[in-house]
């Protein structure tokens, strides 16, 4: 699904992505963590073809970027993130946000067919927006716009879904339901690969097979979460010492108290 070799970004002499080594094999579905300006959006925007490596090269659903028509590839990716919600205008109604994700395009300009309205209304349903279908998205709540972005994105059918931080903004509730959405998406095997990015290990779903940590541009570690998430690994990672605690299936982190030495 993804293979990235030695791939480095640098932008302004200042070394965003460094030496990035990563496979993402079919069912398998991975979670990205990592602090604020570590990396993890413009990861993705090579994952996406929205930026191209300074070095390296990056493969994606089998297409080496450089050698492909990247329209076409992008169709196949389903994004999730701030950057699209931005673009999307307010008075945009959420049926046709959704079908505008068939055409992986920002606004809705080609006819639409019976059967593409059906598949929005089915999506819509899917993901508990189909009562907003005539609302304009700048009504709508961030958790709503959350849910009728990943409606959108499933609209292509395709073969890779990628959440960047979409929980942020949400409250604890409204978290909840979007991640139980997400998790009902990887049980299905008709669904895609998916890809969640993240700085809050406690998102990070039993779905979640695999982890990448991402820290300052660069791999700390990567492969299985159960193994990756333990107390002395993110002790590691966060460079401080972290407690952790199993709910839900999920891993839920606590800064441990530092007691001055006398
Ligand atoms: N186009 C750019 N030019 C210069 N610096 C950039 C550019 N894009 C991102 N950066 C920097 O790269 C770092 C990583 O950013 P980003 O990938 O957005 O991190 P994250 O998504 O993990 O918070 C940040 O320090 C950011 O300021
Ligand atoms: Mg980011």
């Amino acid at each position: 699904m993804i293979h990235l070799s030695n791939v480095s970004v640098i932008k302004n002499k200042k070394d965003i992505l460094k030496n990035i080594n990563w496979k993402v094999k079919q069912g398998e579905h991975w979670s990205i963590l990592g602090l604020n300006g570590s990396g993890k959006t413009t990861l993705l925007n090579v994952i996406n073809g929205y930026l191209h490596p300074t070095n390296g090269q990056a493969k994606v659903l089998g297409e080496q970027f450089g050698k492909t028509y990247i329209p076409d590839l992008r169709k196949q990716i389903g994004l999730i993130s701030s950057s699209i919600q931005q673009q999307i205008q307010d008075f945009e109604t959420v049926l046709s946000i959704v079908l505008s994700g068939k055409f992986a395009s920002i606004g809705l300009w080609e006819a639409v067919e019976k059967a593409d309205v059906e598949l929005a209304q089915k999506y819509m349903k899917l993901l508990k927006c189909d009562h907003l279908q005539e609302q304009a998205y700048g009504t709508l709540s961030q958790g709503e716009r959350q849910r009728v972005l990943i409606a959108r994105a499933l609209m292509a059918d395709p073969k890779l879904l990628i959440f960047d931080e979409p929980c942020n903004g949400l409250d604890i509730i409204t978290r909840e339901e979007l991640l139980e959405i997400i998790e009902n998406l990887s049980i299905s095997a008709s669904y895609p690969t998916l890809i969640y990015v993240t700085h809050h290990v406690e998102e990070i779903l039993p779905c979640f097979t695999h982890t990448l940590l991402l820290k300052d541009g660069e791999i700390f570690d990567q492969g299985l979460s159960k193994e990756l998430l333990t107390e002395k690994n993110l002790s590691n990672f966060y460079e401080r010492p972290v407690s952790v605690q199993k709910e839900q299936n999920r891993i839920w982190l606590a800064l441990k108290e530092i007691v001055e030495q006398k």
